[in-house]
């Protein structure tokens, strides 16, 4: 477990998963994840197998928000794409639960992955890509302490609209704990 103030991360289970796809199947919640398709249970479970085969550093983790009577399960954070030679990776995150969005939970979750990033897996570079017109996003993003680096103009199309994506990111001498 990796513990916040009020988040902490842990590792996937099965039984996470019949949440994780009515949460994906949340426009509000897959575009900001580029996704366009609906996803099945079944794939949900693929992704599963292929995750547990995935190197422990590299996994997913659950999102849990501290409650009255103990930890609720809210959404799924981590890096991908690691480069370890470049000591560099991407971060994804989404609160699937729209009850904790806007309260600060995102930029705890985010702030806890790039000290773990950053003082555990030893990383040099922690980027994203955000779209636009997340403004919630980009915030919390900038909260945490992610710069703006550079904008690959129209490189998302949704909502009948091609959208500007921006990319974020911080570097280890920049990241203040
Ligand atoms: C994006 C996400 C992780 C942010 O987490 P969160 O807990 O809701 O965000 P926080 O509360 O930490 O910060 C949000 C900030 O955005 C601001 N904000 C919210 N809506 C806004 C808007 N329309 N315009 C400008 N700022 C906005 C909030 O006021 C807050 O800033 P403040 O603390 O300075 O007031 C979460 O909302 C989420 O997972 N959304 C769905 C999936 C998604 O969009 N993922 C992003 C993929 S790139």
């Amino acid at each position: 477990m990796i513990y916040g103030d009020r988040v902490r991360l842990r590792h996937v289970e099965r039984e996470d998963l019949p949440k994780f796809v009515e949460w994906l199947n949340d426009p509000e919640i897959y575009q900001g994840l580029s996704m366009h398709t609906p996803l099945s249970m079944a794939e949900e479970e693929n992704w599963f197998e292929t995750m547990l085969k995935s190197p422990k550093d590299e996994r997913p983790l659950c999102i849990e928000a501290k409650v009255d009577d103990g930890w609720q399960l809210i959404g799924n954070s981590g890096f991908f794409d690691l480069d370890w030679r470049n000591r560099s990776a991407e971060l994804g995150i989404f609160i699937g639960d729209k009850n904790f969005w806007n309260q600060g939970y995102g930029t705890e979750v985010i702030r806890l992955l790039l000290c773990h990033g950053f003082a555990t897996l030893l990383l040099h570079r922690v980027y994203l890509r955000v779209f636009e017109d997340y403004p919630r996003a980009i915030r919390s993003y900038e909260k945490a302490g992610f710069v703006h680096e550079g904008r690959q103009r129209q490189g998302e199309y949704h909502n009948g609209e091609f959208h500007d994506v921006l990319f974020m990111s911080v570097l280890r001498p920049e990241w203040v704990e």
